[in-house]
């Protein structure tokens, strides 16, 4: 039995997308399990460039099956969209992609009502990506979401929509924001949604059957550990568990039967919108990191926050996920500094501190504690062999193994497949025989 759990072992943007797709061949199917269209998996063949957002990467390669899990909020605007983007790149869906009928659908007033409280939060602001995500969470745990597999039942489902519609305006007009229209806002849902249909599937029901029959999941998280519903820097979370513990309840996959986890992680930190970054860096490094790394959100373009590599984060993703191994990503990014930062720990309120401290007030209280190691001031770009790797970088590689607990399996040196270490003997290269 081989099904392994691909995590982000910080805020998101690690280079799920690119690890993904190099593994995704040694896979039968490919399934996302949380998130939604908030992510943004970049993938880069050539001169072709492919941003998945709600549909898994595996959908790149022809041999795979693609599942949307139940843990997964769905935009059926969204869903169709990239359906269309990547019909017009030559990748057709049909036939190998199917979508749970246990996600939940995320309606146009989820969409509204994500804006209308940010506005409200004003510079306490989460800084979400504006797509509905965390309200269309709300309803499933308040028991009052519209599920995909509801579409088989439109009766029902126009009741269930309408008496959703007349308590989300009454909460957008107490916010001060704009009701939406029921009417309009009703036909043209369904207009979208009733396309989802021919792809509904009990996909926990498919996946079980597919593992007896032998076949593997690569399971493809989104965004990171660190904006983990119980385990990240709360309130500065997404809604969902991107854990991997999530993909056992987001794809109704038995805990057991998930037999690998690995985490990527930069070779320095990023984060996108608001929330406690220890190792941020503001000046002058700061701004070279976002440009030499091209630090711009793949999916709402915003600039990402950078910083140097965080010891205490990766550990902490370490711990949570049980990873087998790390893939390190955008080391070549690292290539011109003449020293390089590494966070051990966190210095706090006097105390010196290894673990995670409990909620973002205390870490933003946080300062972190350095230890430098020299730059290689050569290109690493493109190197696809460990040996050939400058000696300061296989010394930085070494030191991130030791301080995060954890082995590194794949370093990445540029954004295309071929740009790619892949480390002999490693768990890694195991799942991809
Ligand atoms: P994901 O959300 O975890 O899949 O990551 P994103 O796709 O949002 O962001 C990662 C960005 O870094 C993308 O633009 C990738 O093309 C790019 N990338 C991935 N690996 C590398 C690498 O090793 N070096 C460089 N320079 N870019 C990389
Ligand atoms: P991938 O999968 C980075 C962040 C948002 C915001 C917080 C909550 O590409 O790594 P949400 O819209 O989910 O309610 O926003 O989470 N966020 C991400 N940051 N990468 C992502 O996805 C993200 N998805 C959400 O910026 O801070
Ligand atoms: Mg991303």
């Amino acid at each position: 039995m081989k099904n392994v759990v691909v995590v982000g072992a910080q805020w998101g943007d690690e280079g799920k997308g690119k690890v993904v797709d190099i593994l995704a061949p040694h896979f039968d199917i490919v399934a996302r399990y949380q998130g939604g269209h908030n992510a943004g998996h970049t993938v880069r063949i050539g001169d072709r460039k492919f941003i998945l957002r709600l549909i898994p990467s595996g959908i790149l390669h022809e041999e795979c099956s693609c599942v949307i899990g139940n843990g997964v909020v769905v935009d059926p605007r969204a869903f169709n969209a990239e359906l269309q983007e990547l019909r017009e790149m030559g990748v057709e869906c049909e036939g190998r992609l199917v979508v749970s009928s246990r996600a939940h659908l995320i309606l146009p007033y989820h969409v509204a009502l994500d804006r209308a409280r940010e506005e409200r939060l004003g510079v306490n602001s989460v800084g979400t990506t504006m797509r509905g995500i965390g309200p269309a969470y709300e309803d499933k745990a308040s028991r009052c979401g519209i599920r995909a597999g509801d579409l088989l039942y439109p009766d029902l489902l126009r009741e269930k929509i309408r008496s959703n519609i007349k308590e989300k305006n009454l909460e957008l007009v107490s916010m001060g924001a704009e009701p939406v229209a029921p009417d309009s806002t009703l036909d043209e849902f369904l207009v979208e949604a009733l396309r989802l249909k021919p792809f509904i599937r009990d996909t926990a029901m498919m996946i079980d059957t597919a593992t007896r029959d032998g076949k593997s999941v690569l399971i493809e998280g989104a965004q990171g550990t660190m904006l983990d519903v119980d385990h990240g820097t709360y309130p500065f979370v997404t809604s969902s568990n991107a854990t991997a513990g999530g993909a056992a309840t987001g794809l109704g996959l038995a805990p057991k039967k998930i037999t690998g986890a690995l985490g990527i992680a930069k070779a320095y930190t990023t984060r996108v919108g608001g929330g406690p970054f220890p190792t941020e860096l503001l000046d002058e490094h700061g701004a070279y990191l976002q440009k030499r790394g091209n630090e711009y959100g793949a999916v709402t373009g915003r600039p990402r926050r950078t910083g140097w590599l965080d010891a205490t984060v990766v550990r902490y993703a370490v711990m949570l996920n049980g990873f087998d191994a790390l893939a390190l990503t955008k080391l070549d990014v690292l290539d011109e500094f003449d020293e390089i930062n590494i966070s051990t720990g966190y210095r706090c309120r006097g105390e010196l501190l290894e673990g995670m401290p409990y909620g973002a007030n205390v870490l933003a209280e946080c300062e972190p504690v350095y230890e430098t190691l020299p730059g290689w001031k050569a290109t690493t770009s493109r190197t696809t062999n460990f040996d050939e790797l400058p000696p300061a970088a296989k010394d930085y590689i070494r030191r991130v193994e030791e301080l995060c607990g954890a082995p590194i399996a794949l370093i990445s040196t540029g954004p295309d497949r071929t740009e790619t270490i892949i480390r002999e003997g490693s768990p890694l290269s195991a799942w991809m025989k």
